[in-house]
């Protein structure tokens, strides 16, 4: 397969990386700086905010799988809001600008996108058609998915992936979680009862795969494993899989004052069900929550 990945170096590009192989695949990377990976990777500078990506580059691929953006987990500032909304706004409407003016096309674009699209809903299900929130990443969510619906008009196959807490060894949620929980410092935040939608790094990158690879996957799926389950649940299983007691609840008031607005995402209750991948035969190798952290803390 000929592909094009932008945000390849990220917690899910590597794994995407693992499943591309340079030696089977031909994978051009996009990104601000070239990562030495192995030299049969071709690399591409490519700043999202800053210019289209190179169309020469572009020009090869089959699929452009669209992983790119400013990390959201951090305190939001306004330079890191401005930040974290144009490296995915902007980003994108460049990318799918300088598809536009290809003499030859590449046939999909798979762009990221977060279940933080659908806000604070409590115990309603959320299903792919289900509306979008408002606030600020439900409004950077629905206008990143703009941008990349964009390249329907230029003949694209266009899936948006809404991606849930991706669990992993090598980073992501668990990486900040994992050293409290270890330290018998772990417990619910606030009062538990706020849903998780998580999903196992390889799902996720199997997802993107699945979604490459069948020409009659295109507009939204929610990446998310099948199970999600209440942060009590999740703070539970993830204490038990690190064999340690979760006994200190994290107060409301406090993680606001360590994390600012950033804490709406951290309590934020969002039980996404993965109807349409589901729907489209995808094999989820982790849906159930004790063996995607069994797997990750062997
Ligand atoms: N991991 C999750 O739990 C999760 C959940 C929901 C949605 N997502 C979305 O899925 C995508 C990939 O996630 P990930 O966890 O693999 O992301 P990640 O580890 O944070 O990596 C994303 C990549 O984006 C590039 N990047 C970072 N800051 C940037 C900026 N300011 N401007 C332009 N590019 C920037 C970097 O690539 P270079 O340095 O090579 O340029 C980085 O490797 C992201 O868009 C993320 O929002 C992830």
């Amino acid at each position: 397969m000929f592909l094009t990945i932008s945000g390849a170096t990220g917690l899910i590009g590597r794994r995407l990386l693992k499943i591309y192989p340079p030696d089977k695949h031909s994978v051009i990377i996009l990104g601000r700086k070239n990562p030495e990976l192995s030299p049969l990777f071709q690399f591409g500078h490519w700043n999202p905010t800053a210019a289209e990506p190179s169309r020469e580059l572009l020009q090869r691929s089959e699929v452009i799988i669209h992983l790119a953006g400013e990390p959201v987990a951090q305190r939001w500032t306004p330079e890191a809001k401005t930040s974290i909304r144009d490296s995915r706004v902007i980003g994108t409407r460049n990318l799918v600008s300088a598809i536009g003016k290809l003499l030859h096309r590449p046939k999909t674009l798979i762009c990221a996108s977060a279940v933080g699209i659908y806000g604070d809903r409590g115990d309603e299900v959320l299903l792919e058609g289900t509306p979008a929130a408002s606030g600020f990443l439900p409004d950077v969510c629905t206008a990143w998915e703009a941008e990349a619906d964009r390249a329907i008009e230029h003949g694209l196959r266009v899936v948006k992936i809404r991606i849930g807490i991706v669990l992993a060894p090598d980073g992501g949620a668990l990486q900040s979680m994992t050293p409290l929980f270890r330290a018998c410092l772990g417990g619910v935040l606030g009062s538990g009862k706020q849903w998780m939608s998580w999903i196992h790094v390889d799902d996720i990158a199997g997802m993107i795969q699945f979604a490459a690879e069948n020409e009659s996957v295109s507009g939204v799926l929610n990446g998310v494993a099948p199970n999600p389950v209440t942060n009590r649940e999740f703070t539970r299983e993830l204490a038990s899989a690190l064999h340690r007691p979760a006994f200190l609840p994290a107060p409301e008031f406090a993680v606001k004052l360590a994390y600012g607005e950033m804490a709406q995402m951290l309590f934020a209750s969002q039980r996404v069900k993965p109807q349409a991948a589901l729907k489209a035969g995808f094999p989820f190798q982790f849906p159930q929550l004790p063996a995607a952290l069994a797997a990750i803390y062997p």
